[in-house]
């Protein structure tokens, strides 16, 4: 298994990128992704990557994340080979799924979402590819 990315809830992309940079990450892509009503930004780190996320739109998850727990860690997402069948096993086992059925995440690719009241608090997300 490998972490695709971690994804950051924050308030401004522009300062976060500020503030990632002064560490010495790279900014490899900024993109909208209107389905989920954010702004993208993906700093590569070895094998995978940070995802900085900030809100588009009052009603996003990203825009009620920060308003009740504030910047952070928002989620965690894994690569899988198949992710009709991840959701498929996860749904056998009892884990709770938000998405039923995968929608388009950043970069084009199939992503789906765990609920974290049935992850140990934790939002999982998978990534196919
Ligand atoms: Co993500």
């Amino acid at each position: 298994m490998k972490i695709d990315h971690i994804g950051i809830a924050v308030k401004k992309l522009e300062e976060a990128i500020r503030t990632f940079e002064a560490l010495g990450f790279k900014v490899k892509e900024i993109e909208e992704v209107k389905e989920q009503k954010v702004k993208v930004a993906m700093l590569p780190v070895g094998e995978s990557r940070i995802e900085l996320l900030e809100a588009t739109a009052e009603d996003s998850a990203i825009a009620k994340f920060i308003a009740s727990r504030g910047e952070g860690i928002h989620h965690i997402a894994i690569n899988v080979e198949n992710i009709e069948k991840s959701l498929e096993i996860a749904k056998n086992s009892g884990i709770k799924l938000i998405d039923e059925k995968p929608r388009i995440g950043a970069g084009g690719k199939k992503v789906a979402f765990l609920h974290p009241k049935s992850v140990h608090g934790v939002l999982l997300e998978f990534v196919e590819g």
